[in-house]
């Protein structure tokens, strides 16, 4: 009854390990390490390794009697996957694909897929169900919605449970500060500023101020990583066989790139040195979740999502580690 997560010593897959252990699942990781963290882990078994590699997670199945899969492992870098596209098409997609032969290989017919919300573009309406059209805008979007389509036909050829759950911004680290998202591999926005807050990068450039939203800047759905772990646990424990669902994971509020600036002048107690730029190609103004469907099908609450708990977790942890995992005297 092991589950299998790969790439598990990433960000979200390590909130995921460590919650799934804290409830007595017994759980084998699998990573490359290239971009995940021996420290991220915090004692879980590791199998160094890659998702393209069918012998070894046919073997790993096999031998630690694995009955269900949660699939992090990917290469996430929106700008990277415009430049290098091959890169995203071979380990997020036939990597995939890599991963489901040898898990049927060795019977294993159950897989959670962290997919994203960028699978619907630049969405018709917000906010955003699971029925939205699917319209990626970047390779990596692509590369996901690809995945979620090869996941439902395999549920038609071999029988293969899926589920695509669709993450929104994740954010924050554990209450504990114990994990969090290492900053040196990250670009999203609160690690941006919380660097630029630590003094180890110049100013935040705010992506556009000319959006069509209450002041000008993007606005997102922010999501604490420990909500989306908790989202996890819960699916593996419902999951029947057979079925292929998707879940839309985020709080259900908006906040704005300004509103987020804010949020961490007030919490953390130091100024945000601030650019106004010019918008970023491919961000739609409004991005928020419809998340109804995970609360009333998983009972699931995002308990921790709010943009000022969020933050406060992320500043804990990237004080306690301003060289991310390379910080081990934290
Ligand atoms: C957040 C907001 C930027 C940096 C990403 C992925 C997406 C999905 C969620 C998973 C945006 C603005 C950012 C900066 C800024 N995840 N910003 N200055 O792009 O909303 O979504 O995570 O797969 O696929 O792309 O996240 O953190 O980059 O940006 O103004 O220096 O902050 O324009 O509005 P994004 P982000």
């Amino acid at each position: 009854m092991t589950i299998l997560v790969t790439g598990g010593a990433g960000y979200i897959g390590s909130h995921t390990v460590r919650m799934l252990r804290a409830r007595g699942r017994d759980v084998v990781v699998l990573d490359t390490l290239e971009l995940g963290h021996r420290d991220a882990l915090l004692g879980a078994e590791l199998v160094v390794g890659d998702i393209r590699d069918r012998a070894l997670v046919t073997e790993l199945c096999r031998s630690r009697s694995v009955t269900q899969v949660v699939h992090f492992a990917a290469y996430k870098n929106v700008g990277e996957s415009m430049v290098l596209p091959d890169k995203y098409w071979l380990n997020n997609v036939a990597g995939t694909v890599d991963l489901v032969e040898a898990m049927l290989a060795a019977e294993v017919r159950s897989i959670v897929f962290s997919s994203s919300c960028s699978v619907n573009g630049t969405p018709p309406a917000v906010p955003v169900t699971e029925d939205a059209p699917i319209a990626p805008e970047s390779v990596y979007a692509e590369s996901k919605a690809t995945v979620e389509r090869i996941l439902r036909w395999y549920g038609v050829t071999h029988g293969l449970t899926a589920v695509n759950l669709r993450y929104f911004n994740a954010a924050g680290a554990s209450d504990d500060s114990a994990i969090g998202e290492d900053w040196t591999q990250s670009l999203n926005l609160i690690p941006l500023v919380m660097k630029a807050i630590l003094g180890k990068r110049g100013s935040v450039r705010v992506f556009g101020d000319d959006y069509p939203t209450p002041d000008g800047t993007c606005v997102r759905d922010y999501v604490h990583v420990d909500d989306l772990a908790d989202a996890h646990l819960r699916i593996l424990a419902l999951l029947q066989p057979g079925e292929a669902l998707k879940f839309n994971l985020g709080s259900g509020q908006g906040a704005s790139v300004l509103d987020i600036i804010h949020a961490c002048r007030r919490i953390t107690g130091h100024a945000v040195p601030v650019q106004i730029g010019p918008r970023r190609p491919g961000d739609p103004p409004i991005l928020v979740a419809d998340s109804h469907r995970a609360r009333s099908v998983l009972g699931w609450q995002p308990v921790r999502s709010g943009v000022d708990a969020i933050v406060a977790s992320a500043w804990r942890w990237h004080q306690g580690h301003p060289l991310g995992y390379a910080d081990r005297t934290a």
